[in-house]
């Protein structure tokens, strides 16, 4: 029996989903643990390791979405309880979206719609924003997102650095070993890599300094991977130019002190909330629990 921790958009992935599977919601689930053998939630929830301990019959753990921060695949391993996610078939919404804060932020057009819509333009003209051809975007985390993230940064005229584990082959010029090191010779930093207990507060006062004063800060990955505290101080004293997130450390309740600067824009973790991507990643989703269900070989298991 499956266990659906929160519906799927878009809402006949969900339907499909009840429609084929014996499905229980988190609510009623927890009343008969032992029948559950099946858990689909979402990238941004996961799975907790109190949660999982309870399900003594859990074989398979389906995820929307790539991010697996929020599960304890270490239980998962321990238990030989296999994992899913949903790779490739978000990579270009969430990589548009990162393109898309990159130039809401540094075109300030979250500030221009607000001086429109205040009428405040009939009194005062906006400050200047700047344009991103000739600038270098350094881009935290190279993977599928990240590397999409710099093709489209070059399509718009500009260079591209990345740091990442390790440098991608025939891209070893562009590696730079530090985040510290990549602010340092980047103008707009980008943040695309996994969250987790790895990347926790790898974003700090030290690499937002070499960042600089007018550099921008984008994070489209996990709210966990920048030192929050440290992010809102540099934005308010000017040790950074601006910020546009994506993601939080609470969500749905981030820090109120985001929502009092000026200098950023922020969105509520839209990056794969496309259709497009959505329907694909709930349709990995039903084709990773079928192949469960009927004993096939899993789609898109990770390694645990
Ligand atoms: C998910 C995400 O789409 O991929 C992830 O892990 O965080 C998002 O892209 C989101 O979690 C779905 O609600």
């Amino acid at each position: 029996m499956l266990m659906l921790r929160a519906p799927l958009q878009p809402l006949e992935i969900t339907d499909e989903i009840r429609a084929r599977f014996e499905t229980l919601d988190e609510g009623d689930a927890v009343k008969s643990p032992e029948k559950i053998t099946a858990v689909a939630t979402k990238g941004d929830i996961g799975l907790s390791s109190e949660l999982m301990a309870s399900l003594p019959s859990l074989r398979m753990v389906a995820v929307y979405g790539v991010g697996v921060d929020r599960i304890d695949l270490d239980q998962a391993r321990v238990r030989g309880i296999s994992v899913t996610t949903t790779p490739g078939v978000l990579t270009d919404a969430v990589a548009e979206h990162a393109v898309a804060l990159m130039l809401s932020v540094a075109r300030r057009i979250v500030e221009g719609d607000a001086h429109v819509r205040s009428a405040a333009w009939a009194k005062s003209k906006l400050g200047l924003g700047f344009s991103l051809r000739g600038r270098t975007v350094g881009i935290l985390g190279y993977g599928r997102i990240g590397r999409r993230i710099g093709e489209l940064a070059r399509g718009i005229g500009m260079s591209v650095l990345y740091t990442n584990l390790a440098p991608v082959a025939g891209e070893e010029a562009t590696f730079r070993e530090t985040p510290t090191a990549l602010a340092r010779d980047a103008d707009i930093l980008i943040v695309a890599a996994a969250g987790g207990p790895e990347t926790r507060g790898l974003v700090n006062a030290d690499v937002l300094r070499a960042l600089g004063t007018s550099g921008l800060f984008v994070n489209v990955a996990r709210g966990s991977i920048v030192n929050e505290e440290e992010l809102i101080d540099a934005l308010r004293t000017g040790v950074i130019g601006g910020a546009a997130l994506d993601v939080y450390e609470n969500e749905p309740t981030p820090r109120v002190d985001f929502s009092k600067l000026s200098n950023t824009v922020l969105t509520p973790h839209l990056s794969s909330a496309t259709t497009d991507a959505r329907i694909a990643m709930g349709r990995l989703v039903i084709d990773n629990l079928a192949a469960f269900f009927e004993n096939r070989p899993l789609l898109t298991p990770l390694e645990v």
